[in-house]
């Protein structure tokens, strides 16, 4: 198994760190802490020089760099904003080291230190060393997988180093989970940027397999033939339309005893057309992000297993390309999911929760304590909370809020969306049980959830649309475009939740 770059670093003063890069954050409107004193200090007061003339806020993200700094050990330096104290949260502190290591990252440097912030903002020590981690992890590894000059090389080493006066040792756990969630995010990131040559159902299943093998969880894998005795028609109904047959992956994490278990579902449309109902062009280009719900599920199981967190964890992944074949499913044709209800398919664009009923019925059969599926289901959801913000829609307002919460902690956005019983106007068909598609555009996202709701039972469940999220269309400073890794860090820090209390 590759451990990844990240290493924990000795708490020692800044301006010995030995590194090709050393990169200190900066708060904005303080004085500097003795920590970085001494080392303004040894640069012969560069740092405050640079303050004074206004070159260096602290402003959040601000970057400036030494390329040969004198008199410290690092051979490069570089200070990054990392904006108000009062207001630093993980979010703050993960973009801050994304935005430093993404700007140094063009270069290859064997050995990056990031000094962990001195003052330490309003958080506990390792849930700053775990945004910083994460962050730079990020930060650090590029979209350019197909380039053959990628522009962007992951440091062989980024060390954390510590304030004065840490006790490193105590530390250690929380720096286990920071590069099992920093491995997680990037190997989300890789699913969702792969080309959909490379990744179709087959080869997502297998790359489970793979995953599930090296980390010691359980990996099933349900073909076609099993898909259909196992009365899984609503996603060989989509499937139908594509040369590439579905794919069925359940994955077993069971280490929480006879506690209930936490059930995790993806949306896995590894290529989304449309079908029949075909997407313009303008709106197909980004469809390889489709399964980036079923990646996040992948991920935070690689994660958990890794930590071998007490959990019991399930996670259910429909995989399915979208595409208008011979074969494929027609406006009018009826599907019969798992729980035996019927759907008229109406626009097969709408696929996605014609997956997710097979795989949500499946989940809820296996009495889990709980439900999260993840998936990128609607355009409308962006236009309710824009790019940044999933839709976050439950059954049970207690769960909702749980995971709500956990979302929060994690440094990521997710806002609740009503589920009142007028909108399952929305899901009546003249000939089935439900339609799959609302005749009307409007409150899109929210007809989309009471669809899903109708598989779960009465099982507490939260469906999160991560169609806004999941995926980046232009850079940022903190973020390269495309797959975000969007819900990693949630599902970890649910995952610890779940540990600590049920
Ligand atoms: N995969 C799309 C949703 C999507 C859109 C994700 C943009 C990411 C970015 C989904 O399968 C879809 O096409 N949904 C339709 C549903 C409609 C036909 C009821 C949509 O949102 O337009
Ligand atoms: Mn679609
Ligand atoms: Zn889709």
């Amino acid at each position: 198994m590759n451990k990844g770059p990240l290493s924990l670093g000795a708490a020692v003063p800044l301006a010995e760190v030995p590194a090709d890069y050393l990169v200190v954050g900066v708060w904005e409107n303080e004085p500097f802490s003795p920590s970085i004193a001494a080392l303004d200090a040894r640069l012969d007061g560069d740092l405050t020089r640079l303050k004074e003339s206004g070159d260096l806020t602290g402003k959040a993200l601000e970057l400036v760099a030494f390329p040969s700094p004198r008199g410290i050990a690092a051979r490069r330096l570089c200070l990054v904003g990392l904006g108000k104290i009062a207001k630093a949260g993980r979010a703050e502190l993960h973009d801050a080291a994304a935005a430093a290591l993404r700007s140094i990252t063009g270069k290859r440097y064997d050995r990056v230190a990031f000094a962990l912030p001195d003052p330490s903002p309003p958080l506990p020590l390792h849930e700053t060393l775990l945004a910083c981690a994460v962050g730079a992890v990020q930060g650090s590894v590029g979209p350019g997988i197909r380039k053959s000059d990628p522009g962007r090389f992951l440091p062989g080493t980024i060390v954390l180093t510590c304030p004065p006066g840490t006790d490193v040792r105590s530390l250690e756990p929380a720096f286990g989970r920071a590069s099992a969630e920093a491995r997680a995010l990037t190997l989300a990131r890789e699913l969702v940027n792969a080309p959909p040559c490379d990744l179709f159902p087959q080869s997502f299943a297998e790359r489970c397999q793979l995953v599930a093998r090296e980390r010691g969880f359980s990996c099933e894998i349900w073909d076609e033939q099993r898909l259909r005795s196992e009365r899984m028609n609503a996603i060989l109904g989509i499937a139908q339309g594509s040369d590439r047959p579905p794919r069925f992956v359940t994955l077993r994490h069971r280490h929480g005893g006879d506690r209930g278990a936490l059930a995790l579902v993806g949306k896995g449309v590894t290529f989304d057309s449309g079908g029949l109902s075909l997407k313009t062009n303008e709106q197909m280009i980004d469809m390889k992000c489709d399964m980036a719900g079923a990646a996040a599920v992948l991920a935070a199981f690689q994660a958990v297993a890794e930590l071998k967190l007490p959990v019991n964890l399930f996670g259910f992944l429909p995989l399915v390309e979208n595409l208008p074949g011979g074969r494929a499913v027609k406006l009018g044709d009826v599907l019969m999911a798992r729980n035996g209800k019927t759907i008229e398919v109406l626009n097969t664009d709408a696929e996605g929760r014609v997956i997710l009923a097979d795989a949500l019925a499946y989940a809820a059969e296996q009495t889990p304590g709980h439900i999260v599926d993840l998936a990128t289901l609607t355009g409308s959801c962006m236009i309710a909370l824009g790019t940044e913000i999933a839709g976050l829609m439950t059954n049970n307002e207690a769960w909702g809020e749980r995971v709500r919460a956990a979302v929060r902690r994690a440094g990521e956005r997710a806002w609740p969306l009503p589920m009142d019983e007028d909108f399952e106007e929305l899901l009546k068909s003249k000939v089935a049980d439900l339609r799959n598609a609302p005749p009307t555009r409007y409150g899109g996202a929210i007809a989309g959830a009471k669809f899903l709701q109708q598989f779960v039972g009465d099982v507490p469940w939260v469906h999160l649309d991560i169609a806004g999220p999941a995926w980046a269309d232009h850079d940022s400073p903190a973020r390269d475009p495309g797959g975000t890794g969007a819900f990693v860090r949630s599902l970890v820090e649910l995952a610890h939740d779940y540990a600590a209390t049920d």
